[in-house]
């Protein structure tokens, strides 16, 4: 029984040295530490020992069996540390590196300069409308005096929309311009107005450098007593001085459009030259910007404004060309593409 036990001891010793792993430990466990191991055996065998025996035989096996439950503690505490310290290592965050930098987008060029049209004329007492993009042809025409016959329809290439339009209001269009918020405000809220309408308009060009079938237009109104060309000349100019931040020179020319009488064309000075002739002016030193004229009588009476007590004047510009113009961008097709080379330089 001795002999036996101190075998035991050794082989046991032993085993649990080379333990590495918590699967190592279960084997020990079950195979001399379990109900059935072999200490577990060995007190089955202490019972059939005679008296005599028995006493002495019995404090061995007690003492063997603590110090190797103490040894196999201990080295079960190990394990467990090791396996925490190695799940540790795993999980370990080194909460002082540096951040994975996150790509912020930003506004499109075109946004950023209509935010800042709109404050500008916000500052001088104009409010900000808007309107559909897919019109009826009432709205984007009859109503502003070009009927169907007229030859002016011809000057702006027409999307129809494949849908019925409404009996009253004519075919559906995808607008052809911004002029077309004029009337609906002016029905919606009467007079007196002051108004810009920043938008998308739809023509069927052949797109090339300067042109494209989609762009934006910035559209005015104002409506009130007493209101002349003049003002339209000191608003303008002050609101260019304003967007490029130095005073602007402006100047009317006789110009056509159907929704105004008298109609005309604004041009401003040219800022790249100087007014000593470029090609940005082609030589001429003033730079083509936008139509205007004081409102039609006759759109006046559609949008239900009395025309005896009140007048004013519109304009509509090319917002794309504006930006264009103030970056130098010669392809109008860049600010329509995707390309982040070229946006993120705004
Ligand atoms: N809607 C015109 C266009 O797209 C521009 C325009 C001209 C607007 C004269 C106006 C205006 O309000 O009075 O060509």
């Amino acid at each position: 029984m001795q002999e036996k036990l101190s075998h035991l001891r050794t082989e046991v010793e032993s085993a649990i040295k080379s333990v590495k792993s918590s699967a190592d430990l279960e084997v020990i466990q079950n195979k001399y530490f379990s109900r059935k191991g072999e200490i577990a055996l060995m007190m089955q065998e202490l019972g059939k020992l005679s008296p005599e025996e028995k006493p002495k035989a019995g404090q061995l096996l007690n003492e063997t069996k603590k110090h190797l439950e103490a040894l196999f503690e201990e080295k079960s505490q190990k394990i467990r540390a090791d396996g925490m310290a190695a799940e540790l290592e795993k999980e370990w965050v080194d909460v002082t590196a540096p951040g994975i930098p996150y790509k912020a987008g930003h506004v499109h060029p075109i946004s950023q300069v209509q935010y800042e049209v709109e404050e500008i004329f916000s500052s001088m007492g104009f409010s900000i409308e808007d309107g559909p993009e897919v019109e009826s042809e009432y709205y984007n025409f009859e109503s502003l005096n070009i009927p169907a016959s007229h030859p002016a329809r011809d000057m702006q290439d027409t999307f129809f929309v494949d849908k019925e339009g409404d009996s009253e209001l004519g075919r559906l269009v995808l607008r052809t311009q911004t002029s077309p918020v004029q009337m609906r405000t002016m029905q919606t809220k009467g007079a007196p107005l002051r108004i810009i309408v920043p938008g998308r308009v739809f023509r069927n060009e052949a797109t090339d450098a300067s042109h494209d079938a989609t762009f934006y237009q910035v559209e005015g109104l104002l409506i009130d007593e007493n209101i002349s060309l003049a003002h339209l000349k000191g608003v303008m100019q002050e609101f260019l001085s304003k967007l490029f931040k130095k005073n602007v020179l402006v100047r009317f020319r006789p110009g056509y459009f159907p929704f105004v009488e008298p109609g005309l064309e604004m041009d401003f000075a040219c800022l790249i030259c100087n007014q000593k002739g470029c090609r940005v002016c082609k030589q001429s030193g003033w730079v083509e910007f936008m139509g205007a004229g004081m409102v039609h009588p006759n759109v006046l009476k559609a949008g239900k404004i009395d025309s005896k007590k009140y007048q004013g004047w519109a304009f509509g510009f090319g917002l794309t060309r504006l930006v264009m113009m103030k970056y130098g961008i010669t392809d109008i097709r860049l600010l329509f593409g995707a390309d982040t080379r070229f946006l993120n330089q705004f």
